[in-house]
């Protein structure tokens, strides 16, 4: 059973904590626990009320920057991973209108190399993480066209693996992460006739692991997140029915805290927001413990949210339902 309470407590509780000694160490993540934290709400219909949403999204305005890029926290640098998640929290908070498009755009348009990389910031590091979220920021603001999508999609190219994963850059292992974020920029590029389709599919199925989890590499533990990184992937190429929706579920259900809520990495470790995401996340993939199938696998964002700024069902690649009947569980 998926103890829902519990969870949005949970979220709500992290969301009004005051500072302890923990909150100042993982400060420079506060934009991306908020882009979790709300997405755990929204998937989870209990968005928070009007006045609590204008609190969080003045807060999260106070974290832009001049260069028009979004810092982690008020007064930290502009990077692209924040800048996406200020992005997608205001567009869950139903706020995208104080986002000022031209200066985000500026900014990401700034980080994209003559190669079609991208950094993540002013200091240059290269990683395809920045890819995706820099395509992601665009695509939600309707500009992807003020980058080079061309170079970029060739530049995701050249970070294929022979056993058609994607890693951290040139040369760099297969991970489930990196897949992530290659195979959700191609998706938002149009360009997924890069992607060798059923041999990356088997290398992604080949991630669950005899417990139902999946994990990110081969011969490494399972972890909750990978409930998302792999699963949406998998979302993405129509193959979900690759691994066992069954075991994975129970897997996730396993690693709940029931008493004070929240997901963690593993059974019995200390839940965070971040897993507590992206198990639910998971979960609403394949539409388990009564959740609605309603998250995108390329936008990490539920059809409500994507549906206010205008995108709509077509654009969605949500996987159709009846191809859930999971190979493995029949
Ligand atoms: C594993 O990280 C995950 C990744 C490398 C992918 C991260 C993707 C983003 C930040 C893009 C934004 C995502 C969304 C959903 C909008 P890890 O450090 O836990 O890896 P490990 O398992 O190797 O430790
Ligand atoms: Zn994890």
């Amino acid at each position: 059973m998926l103890h829902k309470e519990k969870h949005v407590q949970f979220v709500h509780k992290l969301m009004h904590a005051p500072e302890t000694l923990e909150s100042i160490m993982t400060e420079h993540l506060k934009m991306n626990a908020i882009y979790w934290g709300l997405s755990v709400l929204d998937l989870l219909d209990s968005l928070p009320s009007k006045e609590e949403s204008d609190e969080i999204m003045k807060w999260i305005m106070s974290c832009r920057n001049r260069d028009g890029g979004f810092g982690g926290a008020p007064m930290h640098d502009s990077h692209i991973l924040y800048t996406l998640s200020a992005i997608q929290s205001a567009v869950i908070l139903g706020h995208l209108d104080q986002i000022d498009c031209d200066s985000v755009v500026n900014y990401i348009v700034g980080l994209q190399k003559p190669d079609g990389s991208f950094m993540g910031d002013k200091f240059g590091e290269i990683d395809t993480r920045f890819v995706y979220c820099s395509c992601l920021s665009l695509s939600i603001l309707g500009k992807l066209d003020a980058i080079n999508q061309k170079s970029a999609a060739e530049y995701i190219e050249k970070c294929k693996n022979w056993d058609g994963g994607f890693g951290q850059k040139e040369s760099s292992e297969s991970h489930g992460g990196q897949i992530f974020c290659c195979v959700g920029a191609l998706s938002l590029l149009n360009r997924l006739d890069i992607v060798e389709k059923d041999k990356l599919a088997w290398w992604l199925s080949e991630r669950q692991t005899s417990v139902g989890g999946l994990c990110g590499r081969p011969e490494k533990d399972p972890d909750v997140c990978y409930s998302w990184w792999i699963l949406s992937s998998l979302a993405i190429l129509d193959r979900l029915k690759w691994i066992s929706c069954d075991a994975l579920s129970a897997f996730i259900l396993h690693c709940q805290d029931p008493e004070n809520g929240g997901i963690s990495d593993a059974p019995d470790n200390v839940a965070d927001v971040y897993h507590t995401f992206f198990g639910i996340a998971g979960l609403s993939l394949m539409g388990k413990c009564d959740l609605k199938r309603t998250i995108d696998p390329s936008y990490a964002l539920t059809h409500r949210a994507l549906e206010s700024i205008g995108i709509n069902k077509e654009k969605i690649s949500l996987p159709k339902v009846e191809k859930i009947k999971e190979k493995k569980d029949e």
